[in-house]
């Protein structure tokens, strides 16, 4: 454990099943998270200070601006997103409460500003507050509204951040864009493809990170060393992009088909599940 604030880890929410005959509530009704209630003042966990997330914000900024751990990874990271034209990041958690999350979000602010990328952000968490949500847009960052479980098809060259976010949102990122035209156009900055590959047995992998366990075998991946003050951050995080001289065989392209996922091992949060969203 690190000194960042792990409290918030577990945001406090809860997913109400919908259960048939008198137990069902009454009118809870679809409510249920920011997105799909924007002018439910309700459903704000905690009265969030702007100011005072967006400061503490500005000073995770700053402290990476000036950490080792950061110009390393820019020295790394850099030559690779030069003709980065999108950001879309995914998973970061509620970063009004969590000193993680924050840094995160620190992180790909100044990555940003380092790369010289013209972009903005494009962020959606299902978890996201509704402060959080308007913390974001005053930082003229974008708030994606829906949940496509991390399918976003990259037109032009994306970058997509997903800090430790669930392996099915990154392999649904890989389906979504398994055609030559588009692959190409994919970067992503996440857990380490290796990390997955060795941690879990093939036959699991298979079923619930089929395009990862596909794509770790000719995407390159630049480790980020994790040499920042907090050791839980940035740690298992590499760069991976295929570079455009990689010419996969013809088979590479072949059973395509939608991932599906045992609703047992679920790791990201669906759609539907969106719907049944409650904060408390
Ligand atoms: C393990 S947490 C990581 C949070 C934070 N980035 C960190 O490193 O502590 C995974 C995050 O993925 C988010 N997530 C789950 N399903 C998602 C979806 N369909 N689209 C975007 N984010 C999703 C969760 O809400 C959660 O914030």
């Amino acid at each position: 454990m690190s000194t960042a604030d792990h409290s918030a880890e577990e945001p406090d929410f809860r997913f109400v099943v919908p259960r048939k005959g008198k137990h069902r509530p009454k009118s809870r009704g679809k409510l249920k998270t920011s997105f799909n209630c924007p002018q439910d003042h309700t459903i704000d966990r905690v009265d969030v200070c702007h100011n005072t997330v967006t400061q503490q914000l500005k000073i995770a900024e700053s402290e990476l601006l000036q950490s080792a751990f950061f110009a390393e990874c820019c020295e790394n990271i850099c030559p690779h997103l030069a003709d980065v034209r999108q950001i879309i990041c995914l998973g970061l958690g509620n970063f009004s409460e969590c000193s993680i999350a924050r840094y995160q979000l620190a992180f790909i602010r100044c990555l940003r500003d380092k790369a010289n990328l013209s972009a903005r952000g494009q962020f959606y968490d299902p978890v996201f507050s509704r402060s959080e949500v308007e913390i974001l847009r005053t930082l003229a960052e974008t708030v994606l509204e829906e949940n496509v479980e991390g399918k976003y098809g990259a037109e032009c060259k994306t970058l997509f951040y997903l800090p430790h976010c669930p392996k099915q949102i990154v392999n649904n990122v890989l389906w979504k864009n398994w055609q030559p035209a588009h692959l190409t156009n994919v970067i992503l900055l996440c857990n380490s493809f290796g990390t997955i590959t060795n941690n879990h047995p093939r036959r699991l992998l298979e079923n619930s990170a089929g395009y990862i366990l596909r794509a770790a075998g000719a995407f390159r991946e630049v480790p980020l060393r994790n040499n920042f003050r907090f050791a839980d951050i940035f740690n298992d995080t590499s760069l991976h992009y295929l570079p455009s001289s990689e010419k996969l065989e013809e088979s590479a392209w072949e059973h395509t088909e939608e991932p599906s996922y045992d609703a047992e091992d679920l790791e990201l949060i669906t759609r539907q599940l969106v719907e049944s969203l409650v904060l408390l």
